[in-house]
C-alpha cells in the first residue's frame, strides 16, 4: 500500500495531528481490504488474547476491535483467566497459527508473571505477528526490513515521514528502551540515516544531552511531582526541534510551553496513539497479503503439479 501524502498536511501551529493522520491511513487501509477480499475472496482477520483483567490492556485491545471493524478486518478475542497456564496459552497460540482463517496474531503485554513473555512471542507464526515482536520479524528490522515492525514506532517515523522534511543525518535522542517502542524505534531511525542517542532512567544530565535533539522523543509516562509535573520541560528542548510525545494518559512534554519553540510537537491524546492502531491495521493486512500470496502460489504448485499426473 504506497500512501500518498502532501507533506505538512496534517500539521497546523506547529502542532501534528495524529488524529487526521491516521485517518487518512485507515482510509486507504479500508480501500486496500475491500479491493483485497473481492481478489482473494477471503477477509482479513486479526486474533486478540488478554490473559487477566487488567483494565487498561482490555480498553486497548476493545480500541483495536473497533478500528478493525472500521476498516471491514474482521477480529475475535479470547480474554482468558488470570492463571490460565503458560502451555494452555501457548497451545492456543498453535492453533491459531494453523488455523487459515486467521492472519494476524495479536497477545497483549503485559502477561501474568508466571508466563515467560518470550515464549510465548517466540511461538507466534512470525507470518501472523502483527506487534513485529517475534525473533525473526526483530532480525529482519535489523536488516532494514520494516514490513511487520512495532506499531508505535511505525508510528512515530511514518508522522516524521509525513512531515515532507529531509530527516538524513539528522540527531534522534529517545527517551525509553523498551521492547515496545524504544528498541524498535532505533532501528526505524537508522535505516532513515538519523544519528540515534538513547536515554533511560539511569542517563547522567539529560537536559544536556535533549538540548542537542533535533528530534526528540519521549515515551517516559510518569510525572515528576504535583508541583513540578512535566518530565521534558522547554529549556530541554532545542529551538526548532520536532517533539513527538510517546506518554499516555498524559503526556511528557509541558505543551504550551514547547510549542512556542519547537518545530513541530504531537499533543497528548491525538498524536502517537491513534497512528499505533492505524499501524497495527496497516500490519494486519501487510500480513493478510503476504499469506494469501503464498497461499495462491501452493495452489497454483498443485495445478501444475496435477496437470503432469494426469
Ligand atoms: N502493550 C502495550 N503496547 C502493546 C503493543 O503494542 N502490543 C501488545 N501486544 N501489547 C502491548
Amino acid at each position: 500500500m504506497a500512501l500518498e501524502i502532501t507533506p505538512g498536511d496534517f500539521c497546523e501551529d506547529h502542532v501534528i495531528s495524529g488524529k487526521k493522520l491516521s485517518k487518512r491511513i485507515r482510509q486507504e487501509i479500508a480501500n486496500e481490504v475491500e479491493r483485497l477480499t473481492e481478489l482473494h475472496g477471503a477477509r482479513p482477520k486479526l486474533v486478540t488474547v488478554i490473559v487477566g483483567e487488567d483494565p487498561g490492556s482490555k480498553m486497548y485491545v476493545r480500541m483495536k476491535h473497533k478500528a478493525c471493524k472500521r476498516v471491514g478486518i474482521l477480529s475475535e478475542g479470547y480474554n482468558l483467566p488470570e492463571d490460565t497456564t503458560q502451555e494452555e496459552l501457548l497451545e492456543l497460540i498453535h492453533r491459531l497459527n494453523q488455523d487459515p482463517t486467521v492472519h494476524g496474531i495479536l497477545v497483549q503485554l503485559p502477561l501474568p508473571k508466571h508466563i515467560d513473555e518470550e515464549t510465548i512471542i517466540s511461538a507466534i507464526n512470525p507470518d501472523k505477528d502483527v506487534d513485529g515482536f517475534s525473533p525473526r520479524n526483530i532480525y529482519r528490522l535489523f536488516y532494514g526490513g520494516e514490513l511487520l515492525s512495532a506499531a508505535t514506532p511505525q508510528g512515530i517515523v511514518t508522522i516524521l515521514d509525513s512531515l515532507g522534511i529531509d530527516l538524513d543525518g539528522m540527531h534522534a535522542v529517545i527517551i525509553n528502551r523498551s521492547t515496545i517502542v524504544g528498541k524498535p524505534l532505533i532501528m526505524l531511525l537508522l535505516n532513515r540515516n538519523i544519528t540515534v542517542t538513547v536515554c533511560h532512567s539511569h542517563t547522567r544530565d539529560l537536559p544536556s544531552i535533549t538540548r542537542q535533539a533535533d528530534i526528540l522523543i519521549t515515551a517516559v509516562g510518569r510525572r515528576r511531582s504535583d508541583e513540578d509535573p512535566y518530565f521534558i520541560t522547554a529549556d530541554m528542548v532545542k529551538d526548532g526541534a520536532i517533539v513527538i510525545d510517546v506518554a499516555t494518559p498524559h503526556g511528557d512534554c509541558d505543551f504550551e510551553a514547547i510549542k512556542c519553540k519547537a518545530l513541530y510537537i504531537t499533543p497528548v491524546p491525538g498524536g502517537v496513539g491513534p497512528m499505533t492502531i492505524a499501524m497495527l491495521l496497516k500490519n494486519v493486512l501487510a500480513a493478510y497479503s503476504f499469506q494469501m500470496a503464498q497461499t495462491n502460489v501452493l495452489t497454483t504448485y498443485a495445478i501444475d503439479y496435477g496437470s503432469y499426473v494426469s
